[in-house]
């Protein structure tokens, strides 16, 4: 059955928007995705509904318990997990800082964690600061510049006795490439650390089965695929049960709850759940019958088919142009080694010229580094230009691939700016680049 594109793209509102007459075009989604109809409804429907807190004894109070219970068994359908295994906070990032501060209350001087160059600093700094907390020693995993995967034997040649955890990611966020997670993971746990996966760029792109891969934690975020801005952390019952949870006094010591500090976001847990029932919807469109689990399964299986077109129509169109470095695979026959996230640098034109470009036509692309702060100094990127950034999701179509592909090819064609001026932009970036966006936006409007 071929994958409907035009049912997809009728459920979000957002592709359908123009400005002064040019159409957006959407490749910015790993940094953040559309939202169907139905989870807007969602989320609105919960504000006028369930607009209370948890654990009372009135109509609306009992909904929102109703709103929460539900978001946990979507996500475990989602990641083939249990209900109670399903931790749901604000963003990945804060449930990783937060459950590094609590695995780390046992950690001694002198034991030791493993983290890579390949993931995104949401999945680096809170280990990087608990191990500095407790006086550990921390050991960098590089990725292999030819497979542009983490190999087994360079994380063989880490792991001793005192390793206690090892943080990698599922996918990269800058080169787009795929892990073998269930293998390093098993390579890991034969040498008694935990495991701790970053799913946040693989969770778009692929079904997710946490027992399958074996790891003790896997974190994602709902708004890179397609839902709210919420994050998910799922946890293997058994160690969360044994584990201390930062918490207040009076709060539940029950799973998941121990974990969910502060008032939940409700609203939002009920776009979550729409947001997986998006999923089943589409497997069952696609033929699945069975359990949503089966659904959400076919979904992914037709949306990886139909994106492998566009992520190779993408690369084989950006390699033909001229000056133009793709960091990340780029053999037609190993794009099932990648997800659509193509990032790549030009020999002339800096990463924000370009990215600026399309934004002139309606193209929104990020450039930069993307927090993929140790892969682009891992491959002697200056990580204060990065890259250009070009992600596609399940909604683009091939069209949208040649608008931007053309909108490159215009884009370096165009004069360049002279060496000195290229120079102010790199120093106006590395003084910008650790600023917040609200400080950002005076000093980038740059007039070079
Ligand atoms: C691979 C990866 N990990 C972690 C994060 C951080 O996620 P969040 O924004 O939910 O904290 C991102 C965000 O872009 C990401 O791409």
């Amino acid at each position: 059955m071929s994958f409907p594109i035009d049912v997809v793209r009728a459920q979000f509102p957002a592709l359908h928007l123009s400005d002064e007459g040019k159409t957006r075009i959407y490749l910015d989604n790993p940094a953040g995705t559309q939202v169907p109809q139905s989870v807007v409804d969602a989320v609105s429907h919960a504000f006028v509904h369930s607009n209370a807190n948890l654990g009372g004894f009135f109509k609306t109070t009992k909904a929102a318990d109703q709103i929460v219970l539900d978001a946990h068994q979507a996500m475990a359908d989602f990641l083939g997990g249990r209900e109670e295994e399903i931790i749901i906070g604000p963003n990945m990032t804060t449930l990783t800082y937060h459950m590094s501060r609590t695995l780390g209350r046992n950690w001694q001087v002198g034991d030791e964690i493993i983290v890579t160059r390949m993931d995104h600093e949401g999945d680096v700094s809170p280990w990087l600061q608990i191990a500095e907390d407790k006086g550990m020693v921390v050991r960098w995993l590089p990725f292999n510049q030819e497979s542009w995967r983490i190999e087994e034997e360079d994380l063989q040649a880490l792991l001793n006795e005192k390793t206690k955890l090892l943080a990698l990611n599922y996918a990269s966020n800058l080169t787009g490439s795929i892990n073998d997670v269930q293998k390093l993971t098993s390579i890991a746990k034969a040498a008694g650390a935990l495991v701790y996966v970053d799913a946040v760029q693989f969770a778009p792109h692929g079904l997710i089965d946490v027992s399958k891969i074996g790891c003790d934690f896997l974190a994602c975020s709902a708004y890179k695929f397609f839902g709210p801005h919420i994050g998910v952390l799922w946890g293997r019952k058994a160690l969360l049960e044994n584990t201390e949870a930062y918490k207040c006094r009076c709060s539940s010591t029950a799973l998941p709850e121990k974990f969910e500090i502060g008032t939940p976001q409700v609203e939002l847990h009920a776009g979550l759940t729409a947001t997986v029932s998006y999923y089943e919807d589409l497997g069952r469109q696609l033929g699945a019958q069975g359990s949503s689990r089966d659904a959400i399964a076919q979904a992914f299986e037709g949306a990886t088919f139909y994106e492998r077109d566009l992520m190779t129509k993408l690369i084989s169109g950006l390699s033909a142009l001229p000056g133009v470095s793709i960091h990340g695979i780029t053999n037609s026959n190993r794009m099932s080694e990648r997800v659509p996230t193509v990032s790549f640098t030009h020999d002339r034109k800096t990463p924000d010229e370009i990215a600026k470009a399309l934004s002139d036509n309606n193209i929104f692309v990020w450039s930069g580094h993307n927090y993929a702060y140790e892969v682009v100094r891992q491959l002697g990127i200056d990580e204060t230009t990065g890259v250009v950034r070009i992600g596609a999701a399940h909604y683009n179509t091939p069209n949208e691939i040649d608008a931007c592909l053309n909108a490159v090819e215009a884009s370096l064609d165009k004069s360049t700016v002279g060496l000195g001026a290229y120079c102010s932009v790199v120093r106006l970036r590395s003084v910008s680049s650790s600023l917040s966006f609200r400080q950002r936006r005076v000093p980038l409007k740059k007039t070079v």
